[in-house]
């Protein structure tokens, strides 16, 4: 390590909404821990919620940002899994945070060697969406769900949802937002998409849950929306909260719930990960990684900015979302993606 800078670059959460580009200690690998040198890490709407203390990781100030990146391992601690990762290429997820910096120290558990054909760019974006689309599509299965309403279905992880529950039979109700993301959706051969600013919304909802024996829904949106998937939703109907994309309360009649026997309860990829079990985690994200060589997982990504710019390129991503993922480059490697914006 004797050839690794003191400090580092990292963008620094003082407090609400106070994001900062300050140079700080390199941090150093512990036992069974990797450095990690960060090529790239996404903007997620969990990172917009984060900057604004709204986040379930509850951290506290200063606080360095970023759930999820790519890089290449540069150091370990001790540990022979950790050294022999040195030098490899890795898709991380720590789960609370620290991705938005020149370095990260990672337990290797937390790490993913990227295979030859899966470029830094998309690996940086491997583990949240793509292992949510996962769970999600298996919830359903599990469940016995042939058909699913998904809301904020014109995202990244609405269409990854999308896909995967096309590769596993299960067919999806697309809701987006506006006229556009309704073409965007059908060019890529979804069969049902609506519109939620349509005045006919509600009804065509309900009566294409009453067509396909819809039950259950997962709800990226939250506020109205909730309530008006329960109502459209057959009785007996599961809706699976997953995002707080209106960032309002849920609106919800009780009436509407108690005579529809309807239960609405919440997701968390963070939770639902460790209940499954070493084996099941490595299929998982093993799953997720071979799927981002043109399979459900892959993102688009609009717009690759460096840390100095990290401010305009969130506002730009949070302006427009589908238009796809902001990566934040810590690293001169070359990340293997073309930036649509
Ligand atoms: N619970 C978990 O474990 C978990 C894990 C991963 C992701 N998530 C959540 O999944 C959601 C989608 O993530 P993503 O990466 O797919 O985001 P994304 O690519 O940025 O897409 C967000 C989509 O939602 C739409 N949208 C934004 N605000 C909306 C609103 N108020 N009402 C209706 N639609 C709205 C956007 O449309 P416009 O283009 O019109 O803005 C865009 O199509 C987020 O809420 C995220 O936090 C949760």
């Amino acid at each position: 390590m004797t050839d690794l800078p003191d400090t580092m670059h990292a963008l620094v959460l003082t407090a609400r909404d106070g994001l900062e580009l300050q140079e700080v200690p390199r941090p150093t690998p512990g036992p069974g821990q990797l450095l990690v040198r960060i090529a790239a890490s996404p903007v997620n709407p969990s990172d917009l919620m984060t900057l604004v203390g709204e986040y379930g990781i509850g951290a506290d100030y200063p606080f360095v940002p970023g759930l999820e990146g790519s890089g290449v391992v540069v150091a370990a601690g001790s540990g022979v899994v950790a050294r022999w990762m040195v030098g490899k290429r890795v898709a991380l997820a720590t789960g609370n945070g620290g991705m938005w910096a020149d370095y990260a120290v990672v337990d290797a558990s937390r790490t993913i060697p990227l295979p030859e054909g899966v470029s830094l760019g998309s690996g940086a974006m491997s583990a949240v969406n793509p292992l949510t689309a996962i769970a999600l599509v298996a919830l359903a299965r599990k469940g016995g769900h042939h058909t699913v309403v998904s809301t904020g279905a014109g995202g990244q992880l609405g269409r990854m949802i999308r896909k995967r529950a096309h590769d596993k039979g299960v067919k999806i109700i697309n809701v987006v937002r506006r006229a556009e993301q309704v073409a965007q959706l059908q060019a890529e051969g979804a069969r049902h998409v609506l519109n939620s600013s349509d005045a006919r919304f509600d009804e065509d909802l309900a009566n294409l849950c009453r067509d396909l024996r819809c039950r259950m829904a997962f709800d990226a949106v939250g506020g109205a929306m909730t309530g008006r998937l329960v109502a459209a939703l057959r009785p007996g109907a599961e809706v699976l909260v997953y995002g707080a994309l209106e960032q309002s309360a849920i609106k919800l009649h009780p009436g509407k719930m108690i005579f529809r026997e309807a239960t609405v309860r919440g997701f968390w990829l963070s939770q639902w990960l460790p209940r499954q079990g070493v084996p099941r985690l490595l299929w998982s994200a093993r799953e997720a990684t071979r799927a981002l060589m043109g399979g459900f997982a892959v993102s688009d990504v609009a717009r690759i900015v460096p840390p100095e710019q990290a401010e305009a390129g969130i506002a730009d991503y949070a302006a427009r979302m589908s238009a796809g993922k902001t990566l934040i480059r810590f690293s001169d490697e070359d990340l293997g993606v073309t930036p649509t914006g």
